[in-house]
């Protein structure tokens, strides 16, 4: 898979290729990257990129010009463009999925107030955000939308662990403890100490149940709209509705200002 990223600060992106796992994969040539500089591509002399909105309004907008130039240099028209918008549909761990079955994927850094809709028109694929909330730069939401899908790629990290992992099940993983079994007072909790398999499985299915009834119900419906809920699933959630408190007491309406 190769990553090009159509960036004002390529270092930002750079620090995140050049380090840790990402930089494995680069060496194994399972991934490869490309970082376009957009300022290379502006033809005045001052480089400018960007400049103020017909119509008036606050900021700036990136010019078109530079921007087609770039997608023209990496070959855009032939590869799946991203432009990384807080306007743009939510990025999941689904969209991950898809978008790491890719063999290229373009991303479009926007800065100030966002890029000419001419560029989304003609180039772009789809538009995405990674919450809703607004950054200062795109580099830093193409950043994350990048670690999501190159570690789904087969040879980056073990299949194992990504089988394991929040979202792989549709819902919140569960909680995990490591040594020592007592750490200041708090014990790990038994079921994990007794070898028992099954059991420890149960335990897992219902932690990850409570957990994400209480933090994201709406991954609860999803999981029943998709069928992806066992019967036994369904037993535990009956059982555990009402007992939400567990996973986060000190936030539950129940327990607020009774602590002490
Ligand atoms: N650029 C600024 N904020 C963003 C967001 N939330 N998602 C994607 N791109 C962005």
């Amino acid at each position: 898979m190769k990553f090009h990223v159509l960036t004002l600060f390529p270092e930002i992106p750079r620090a995140f290729f050049e380090s840790s796992i990402m930089a494995k994969a680069v060496e194994k040539e399972i991934i490869a990257y490309d970082l376009v500089n957009i300022r290379d591509f502006a033809f005045d002399k001052h480089k400018t990129c960007d400049d103020s909105p017909y119509g008036g309004g606050a900021g700036m907008l990136m010019l078109p010009e530079p921007l087609d130039r770039a997608l023209e240099s990496v070959k855009a028209y032939k590869k799946r463009v991203i432009y990384v918008t807080p306007s743009g549909k939510p990025f999941t761990q689904k969209l991950a999925r898809e978008l790491s079955k890719e063999e290229e994927l373009v991303f479009i850094c926007g800065r100030y107030e966002g890029i000419d809709q001419r560029i989304i028109d003609a180039w772009v694929d789809d538009e995405v955000s990674i919450g809703d909330y607004v950054l200062s730069s795109g580099e830093v939401a193409a950043t994350v939308m990048i670690d999501a899908i190159y570690r789904l790629i087969e040879g980056v990290i073990s299949s194992e662990s990504l089988e394991e992992e929040s979202f792989s099940t549709g819902l919140l993983e569960y909680p995990q403890y490591t040594r020592p079994e007592v750490y200041k007072g708090m014990k790990v909790p038994e079921v994990l100490l007794s070898g028992h398999h099954e059991n420890i499985q149960k335990w897992r299915l219902e932690r990850q149940l409570a957990k994400t009834l209480a933090y994201r119900p709406d991954l609860i419906d999803e999981a029943r709209r998709t069928g992806e809920l066992s019967l036994e699933a369904e037993k535990m959630i009956e059982t555990i509705t009402g007992q939400v408190s567990k996973v986060c007491p000190r936030k539950h309406p129940r327990y607020r200002g009774k602590e002490k």
